[in-house]
């Protein structure tokens, strides 16, 4: 092959010299062909080499063309000398047809005392013949990369007719088993060749440590999955608590109604929620464990009201409530019905005080909505949601969570809009100025829990609930440059992205 004639010629050169260098010796090889040549035979001690650093000097687009045509002031020259009658200026322009080389040239030429103008204005040549320094050097310059005089290469770079570039080369010397060609190596010791003695004189292929070994197929984390772990951290460094979020299939009751989402809301109609036809209906809600102690069916009942008669102050919809359709069972649409069915579980605990803690939750899992996939859109994606439930909580202390939050993402600059969500008020959409797009971005979406869902779901009057969701998809797309969905998610999705995409880092630049 190419590199096997490399090194043949590499230890035909040496047999000749005592050293030669590979810039000069192979001047069409590539570094990396050279080094590699030279590795394998220094791993066989065939060779040795030093590594040469040299500037050389390269012509630019304009040294090419006076190496070629001449300097400016020497083209005007030749242009005038031809012309018995001397040459106007513009006569000179037409000749030259380069405008630009004209009026250099006629200044440089002047001054070097090789034209004047005459009486009628006209350009004489006032010499017979010059020496055309600046086209010498550059043709020098173009047959050996360098120039004996570095004054006139500094003066050269600084016309910017050439410029330097740093070129690696080796100085090869023979080694200690110099030989015109690698000899026959065994790569393994066999029986046979301890059985006939062979292996005293054989000579064996040195172990190449640097070799990269094949690739291992393996499973690879989905860039999702990296950034989800990044957003994992956060929460726990933040004091939350993961929400277990195993249940895709759920009752519109927790999707929904616990939700204080009337039961004609449109996103609860066939066009954005995926319903189970089999089975028809859920159980009604029910204790999970021995220790959850909540009352169920008061539970039913307060849900019941608040939505069709009022409650807790709250004058309701004022609709016929409906238990069967809170028992259809849903993909569910958003990870909140996780999230109220937490604070379920919260309101019947009792902390030293007798009432329920203090709590912090998260968790990062699929949602679905029956919408129509296009670039950024897939029926099914990922939340990352949040809820905080405290006493006597403020919103400047929620903007201030919201800013440690995005800020440890790297997110910073928030804005917030003003939304509707029929469990929150206020909702608040959250914007982030976006550097590459130029705009404001939505980033998510937050609010405060309404009474209606708190006070139904048991938990103290004074206890606030603030909560926000937002897509994985979304910070995972900007951090790894993509534009479309369907690259990150999907049957499009190039397996070799997801196995070559490096781990993220918050904060660092995208
Ligand atoms: N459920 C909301 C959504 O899907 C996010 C949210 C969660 C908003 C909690 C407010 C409170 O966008």
């Amino acid at each position: 092959g190419p590199s096997g004639d490399l090194i043949t010629r590499i230890l035909q050169a040496l047999d000749k010299s005592e050293s030669i260098i590979s810039s000069e010796a192979f001047p069409t090889a590539t570094f990396v062909e050279v080094k590699a040549a030279l590795d394998r035979l220094k791993s066989r001690d065939m060779v040795k080499y030093d590594t040469i650093e040299r500037q050389e000097a390269l012509l630019e687009p304009e040294g090419e063309e006076i190496a070629a045509n001449g300097s400016h002031e020497a083209r005007v020259f030749e242009a005038v000398r031809k012309a018995m009658e001397g040459l106007s200026v513009q006569e000179l322009e037409k000749t030259i047809g380069d405008k630009n080389v004209v009026k250099v040239g006629q200044g440089k030429a002047f001054k070097e005392k090789w034209i004047s103008k005459a009486k009628d204005g006209k350009l004489t040549a006032i010499t017979d013949s010059i020496h055309d320094v600046t086209r010498d050097q550059l043709s020098t310059i173009k047959n050996t990369r360098t120039y004996p005089d570095a004054k006139v290469l500094a003066d050269l770079k600084k016309r910017k007719l050439i410029r330097m570039q740093k070129v690696i080369s080796f100085k090869i010397y023979k080694g200690t088993k110099f030989a015109l060609e690698i000899p026959d190596e065994a790569t393994d010791l066999t029986a046979e060749m301890i059985a006939s003695g062979s292996w005293k004189t054989a000579t064996f292929k040195p172990y190449n440590f640097k070799a990269l070994g094949a690739t291992q197929p393996a499973g690879a984390l989905h860039p999702l999955n990296k950034v989800r772990h990044e957003l994992r951290q956060i929460f726990f460094e933040m004091g939350f608590e993961e929400m277990s979020t195993n249940r895709f299939v759920e009752s519109g009751f927790w999707n929904f109604d616990a939700l204080f989402v009337p039961q004609q809301h449109p996103a609860r109609d066939l066009q954005d929620t995926f319903y189970i036809a089999d089975p028809p209906l859920a159980d009604k809600p029910k204790p999970e464990s021995a220790d959850d102690k909540n009352d169920y069916d008061a539970y039913w009942k307060n849900t019941q009201a608040v939505h069709q008669d009022g409650k807790y102050g709250s004058i309701g919809y004022r609709y016929p409530w409906s238990g069967d359709e809170a028992l259809r069972l849903v993909l569910r649409t958003h990870t909140t019905a996780v999230s109220a069915n937490m604070l379920h579980k919260l309101a019947g605990v009792k902390g030293p005080d007798g009432r329920p803690p203090a709590a912090r939750y998260f968790s990062i899992d699929r949602v679905f909505r029956n919408e129509s996939v296009d670039a950024t859109h897939l029926a099914e994606f990922h939340q990352v949601e949040g809820v905080i439930a405290d006493y006597n909580l403020s919103m400047g202390e929620l903007l201030e969570f919201m800013n440690i939050f995005f800020g440890k993402m790297g997110i910073g600059n928030l804005k917030y809009k003003p939304a509707y969500n029929p469990y929150t008020e206020p909702s608040m959409e959250i914007f982030s100025y976006h550097e590459g797009l130029g705009k404001l971005v939505e980033i998510g979406n937050s609010g405060m829990f309404r009474p209606e869902v708190l006070e139904t779901l048991g938990l103290p009057k004074d206890m606030r609930v603030f909560g926000f969701g937002l897509s994985l998809e979304r910070p995972t797309m900007i951090k790894y440059g993509i534009s479309n969905i369907r690259e990150l998610l999907g049957h499009k999705v190039d397996l070799s992205f997801v196995q070559n995409s490096p781990a993220v880092q918050f904060g660092a630049k995208a």
